[in-house]
């Protein structure tokens, strides 16, 4: 651990005391390990970062992939209660985007999106502690793609976060989203979506535009409700969607 690296643990620290930050050079994913971890009662708050992931993983089943030193990918894990656990990886995008630039956009309701583009995701899953309880062991994964990769593959094209910020690096995209990221989900866990609400909508990537849902609703994208449902203009009306995959229809 570099000065810098040690500065970045003191101020999560400061955030969320007992917080350690772990770098590891490989691991098959970074939510994975701290998923393992959890089920064996490894329950502190950590933020671990990997260099490279083998199996990195995305929402719906799908992979992560990247090159080594060509991605930012970490997880934050930490229990957490919030009264209310709807909106929170809008909250932590809304966190992640303020921090990086302003051209970039949140695509509802996970994918950080520049220029129509995929600059990366984030993937949440949570564990029960055996002891039961209110609070889950949470995992915040963001994967960012930082130096370009070959699109060909990609439903929705990678952007790159080069080609907004040339000298950008892993480490310092760290230090730079972490600290907001940790403060999020505090803030999420203690007043819920609310606040991140006005901040969403004057960065969703949909507002306005036709929209497609997994389920073949087709309308238009509204921006989203206090409890960061996804709010979509149909034939039939306004529709609240909570969980869904969305795609937006070329105009
Ligand atoms: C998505 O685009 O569907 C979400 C991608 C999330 C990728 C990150 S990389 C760090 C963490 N570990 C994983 O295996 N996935 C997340």
């Amino acid at each position: 651990m570099d000065a810098a690296d040690q500065a970045l643990r003191l101020q999560l620290e400061a955030l969320r005391p007992g917080l350690a930050l772990e770098f590891v050079a490989e691991t098959d994913s970074t939510n994975s390990e701290l998923m393992r971890r959890a089920r064996a009662g490894r329950l502190d708050p950590v933020l671990l970062v990997a260099q490279r992931q083998t199996s990195g993983r995305g929402r719906l089943g799908r992979q992560w992939l990247a090159e080594p030193g060509a991605s930012l990918t970490f997880s934050l894990g930490m229990l957490l209660a919030p009264p209310d656990w709807s909106g929170l990886s809008l909250a932590v995008g809304v966190a992640v985007a303020e921090a990086l630039h302003p051209s970039v956009r949140l695509k509802w309701p996970n994918d950080l999106w520049v220029q129509d583009r995929k600059l990366g995701g984030i993937l949440i899953e949570t564990a029960a502690p055996p002891e039961g309880g209110p609070a889950r062991y949470t995992i915040v994964g963001l994967g960012l793609n930082v130096t370009p990769r070959e699109g060909a593959a990609y439903a929705t094209p990678p952007f790159a976060l080069r080609e907004l910020l040339p000298q950008a690096a892993p480490r310092a995209v760290l230090q730079q989203v972490a600290p907001p990221l940790l403060q999020a989900v505090l803030g999420f866990e203690q007043f819920g979506f609310a606040p991140f609400q006005a901040r969403f909508q004057a960065r969703d990537a949909l507002a306005g535009r036709p929209v497609r849902l997994s389920d073949g609703t087709v309308g238009s994208a509204h921006g989203v409700d206090s409890q960061g449902a996804l709010l979509v203009h149909t034939a039939a009306g306004m529709k609240a969607v909570a969980t869904a995959e969305v795609s937006v229809r070329p105009a």
